[in-house]
């Protein structure tokens, strides 16, 4: 899940790839690298850590070209280091790859006793000089459709050779790659916000098919190498978005636009879905709703919400696991999968497997012809714009939002009365209000903060729909801190964790007005009895235990409001650790490997 950008045309490419580089980063951010067509043939900068000491290096090391390709690494194959970072150069050519190649080492092994030697510990360099070597024999063409029948696994790569200065080949077998293209110039990217600042006009690659380009020219053809048409489509996002907006990190950014977003999520859409779902949905079958992270945490919310509303239940599952269990799916079934950036490997096989069963698939993205946009039945999308931080936030909510109106939907095609049906939508669109209100209204996150940002360990407990907010909670500490915090429904602590319970392990309990708060209560009692630490996300005080103090509202709807204290929470607490809160270490924002 590495970010990877290409550029040809008229302007020096090195501030055009480095601009796309930041914008990818949060894709993966172990090393980084440049590789420019000079008039003095390819130079390569690349070096260990961020885009901003690549920036840095080129400070010191110009480079000049129309022409250039650049990478931004999270490591697989090969630790992170100078040796291991992209592009790699063979011969004339040289090489930025996102993915993973599967069979690299029968293939290494393979090259080496044709004499060839490596440099580095990457399956990259292996797919380069492999490249190279059905070149040499078979030219270029040739060499892709033979190198992409060899090759196993999830890739994209993009080539530029010396020999043909100004070139940019790009191969799409797997992994995201979207063409843009603007008067004098073409642009290609892992993804839409690294183009936005330079075009609105983009072609979303297929797998199977690589492009050749030259200047502003731009030909698409299949593996086979025939040249093949594609049609063009506009970007509606706009570079604005993919900004701080003024905020110090993209996070805070993002946490405080959930009143926006959520309006965004709603607009035109509580007719629930008439216009995107014109088939029945309701399947007569089982639903399952499958994804990974955070997303997974927003499908349990889904269980709660419809089960409640039509005492049907819903299997959720994380889709690393989904995969590989034989579930009787069927024509009557429904699989509804989630992914904020539409590329989760995960995700997308439990898709295609939810496909090959016959199954009714439907996708809730944000990231616009993402491919498991693009290989659902159905979709909706989150319209929320980029999610630049990697600990997701807004799209978690938008996500329960379009959740929460699915049951209502289905619910509705299963027979539950309008009037009922109403009274959701009216708690629903009175949600950004409570969100602005609360949002703007907050007194003392931070310095709760500063009291706990030193524990070493934190339990979520919350039950009914305030326990997937606590699971949701926990994996935000988590990622964002790299504090232990683990989410518990409250009623099996006793069961077990209780046991770890001292006053160095506090717990945070969220604890909405619903029918399980008494107990919840109880539980919290048995926590202070053990000289356990709480801290109480509630509307409701409770003696003895500091408090997040919460407005009134429907307990339904504290996943979207109960969440805000706890996004906050971990944001301040990584703040105070001073961790990068925008790239947290060892993660990425879309994981494309298994
Ligand atoms: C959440 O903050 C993490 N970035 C991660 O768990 C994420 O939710 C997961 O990788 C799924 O991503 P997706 O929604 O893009 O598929």
């Amino acid at each position: 899940m590495c970010g990877i950008v290409g550029y040809t045309g008229k302007k020096n490419a090195v501030p055009i790839l480095l601009s796309g580089l930041r914008k990818l980063e949060y894709r993966g951010y172990d090393s980084a690298g440049i590789a420019v067509s000079t008039e003095i043939g390819i130079k390569i900068v690349k070096l260990k850590g961020k885009v901003r000491k690549l920036e840095d290096k080129l400070l010191s090391y110009p480079l000049i070209g129309n022409c250039g390709i650049a990478h931004t690494r999270w490591a697989t194959h090969g630790k992170p280091s100078a040796k291991n970072a992209h592009p790699f150069r063979y011969k004339n050519f040289s090489i930025v790859h996102n993915g993973i190649i599967e069979n690299w080492k029968s293939v290494k092994d393979e090259l080496i006793s044709l004499g060839y030697k490596f440099t580095s510990d990457t399956d990259t360099e292996v797919a380069l000089i492999c490249f190279y070597d059905l070149y040499k024999k078979l030219g270029i063409n040739a060499a892709i459709t033979k190198l992409t029948e060899k090759l196993k696994g999830r890739y994209t790569f993009l080539f530029i050779d010396e020999n043909k200065p100004n070139e940019i080949i790009g191969i799409k077998s797997g992994n995201p790659l979207v063409i843009g293209q603007n008067s004098d110039a073409v642009f290609a990217a892992s993804d839409i916000t690294a183009l936005l600042s330079f075009t609105k006009k983009a072609y979303f690659m297929e797998d199977g098919q690589f492009f050749v380009a030259k200047g502003g020219s731009l030909k698409f053809y299949d593996f086979a190498g025939k040249k093949i048409e594609k049609s063009s489509e506009e970007i509606k996002w706009d570079v604005k978005e993919a900004e701080r907006g003024g905020y110090k990190h993209y996070l805070l950014k993002e946490i405080m636009e959930q009143p926006d977003s959520l309006n965004r999520v709603m607009s035109g859409r509580l007719n629930l879905f008439d216009d995107e779902l014109r088939e029945s949905i309701a399947p007569k079958g089982r639903i399952i709703c499958t994804a990974c992270g955070t997303s997974f945490n927003a499908a349990l919310c889904f269980k709660y919400f419809f089960n409640m509303l039509t005492g049907r239940s819903v299997t959720v599952e994380n889709a690393s696991e989904f995969r590989y269990q034989p579930f009787d799916l069927d024509s009557d079934s429904l699989v509804i999968v989630l992914s904020q950036s539409g590329e989760t490997s995960d995700t997308k096989e439990a898709l295609s497997i939810a496909k090959m069963a016959g199954a009714n698939t439907l996708a809730i993205v944000n990231s616009w012809e993402s491919s498991i946009a693009r290989m659902a039945d159905n979709r909706i999308y989150m319209n929320i714009g980029p999610e630049i931080s990697v600990a997701s936030t807004k799209a978690y909510s938008a996500e329960v939002m379009i959740l929460y109106l699915l049951a209502l939907r289905i619910a509705g095609e299963m027979g539950v009365s309008k009037e009922k049906l109403q009274i959701w939508r009216d708690r629903l669109s009175s949600v950004p209000e409570i969100c602005t209100h609360y949002l703007s209204n907050i007194t003392n996150i931070e310095s709760i903060a500063r009291k706990y940002y030193k524990n070493k360990n934190f339990f979520f407990i919350g039950r009914g729909i305030g326990y997937p907010v606590a699971v949701e909670g926990a994996l935000k500490l988590k990622e964002l801190s790299y504090i232990h915090a683990e989410s518990y429904a409250a009623g099996e602590m006793k069961h077990g964790p209780i046991s770890l319970i001292d006053n160095d392990f506090p717990t945070i309990a969220i604890a909405p007005d619903n029918k399980q708060r008494a107990v919840l209560f109880s539980n919290i009692e048995e926590i202070k009895s053990r000289m356990g630490q709480i801290l109480l996300i509630s509307d409701k005080k409770l003696e003895g235990c500091d408090i997040l103090i919460m407005p009134e509202i429907d307990s339904w709807l504290s996943p979207f409001v109960y969440i805000l204290p706890l996004q906050l929470l971990s944001y301040y607490i990584a703040n105070l650790l001073g961790n990068d809160v925008d790239q947290p270490r060892n993660l990425a924002k879309s994981v494309t490997v298994e």
